[in-house]
């Protein structure tokens, strides 16, 4: 019988997340109830999969099996980038990253600049559907791109450092606006970013995981 393992994943609290511009205590507060949601079924699916191999053999042609397999990319993804999205936000942001800094350096190189960067992560974040929003690094060629993530899963280069993540799902923000104002949800969150954990997480070798 395979050993199942016994590491299970904590929901982290992100409890310094009061007080932000323009998106509300109660948006933040349900927001982090979905968010355990995706820690709970990280756990649950992988305690399923440790049962499901103890019983039988893995088939891809198992529904059972492939399900759950399936949804392990939603799963995890769902965790991860929400531990990244909270992570990057914090009460009394600046509102921009400090001049000459490494990340400025970086988006001007890549961009042009600041404002033109922002336009197209902005831009980004009005694509149809749900899904996120995120700046990232490849750490083999410190070239930077931004990303659209369908759902939680699909569209992110394996192994990119995730810098800075934006969610844009209708539950990020419909407690504050309209769906059809999802841009003013956007220009609130850039009234929020945590310019220096971006930063941190430019400086590090590898992709940081907030949380574990
Ligand atoms: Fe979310």
């Amino acid at each position: 019988m395979a050993k199942a393992t016994s590491k299970t994943y904590s929901v982290q609290s992100f409890d310094h997340l009061t007080g932000l511009e323009g998106i509300s205590d109660a948006q933040i507060a349900e927001h982090r109830e979905l968010y355990a949601g995706y820690v709970k079924q990280v756990n649950a699916l992988n305690e399923a999969l440790a049962e499901h191999r103890s019983r039988s053999k893995p088939s891809g042609t198992d529904p059972e099996f492939a399900e759950l397999t399936r949804r392990l990319g939603f799963e995890y993804n769902g965790m991860v980038l929400h531990e990244y999205y909270f992570s990057n936000l914090r009460r009394a942001g600046d509102p921009r990253p400090a001049p000459h800094s490494a990340l400025v350096q970086a988006v001007e190189k890549f961009w042009g600049g600041l404002d033109q960067w922002r336009t197209e992560f902005q831009a980004i974040g009005g694509m149809r559907g749900v899904g996120w929003v995120v700046l990232a690094e490849d750490p083999v060629t410190d070239r930077l791109t931004n990303h659209w993530i369908t759902l939680h899963q699909d569209g992110f280069p394996a192994s990119f450092k995730p810098l800075l993540v934006m969610d844009v799902w209708e539950h990020a923000f419909m407690r504050d606006y309209k769906a059809t104002e999802r841009a003013k949800y956007v220009e609130a969150f850039f009234r929020n970013v945590d310019w220096q954990a971006v930063e941190r997480r430019l400086s590090e070798a590898g992709a940081m995981r907030p949380a574990a």
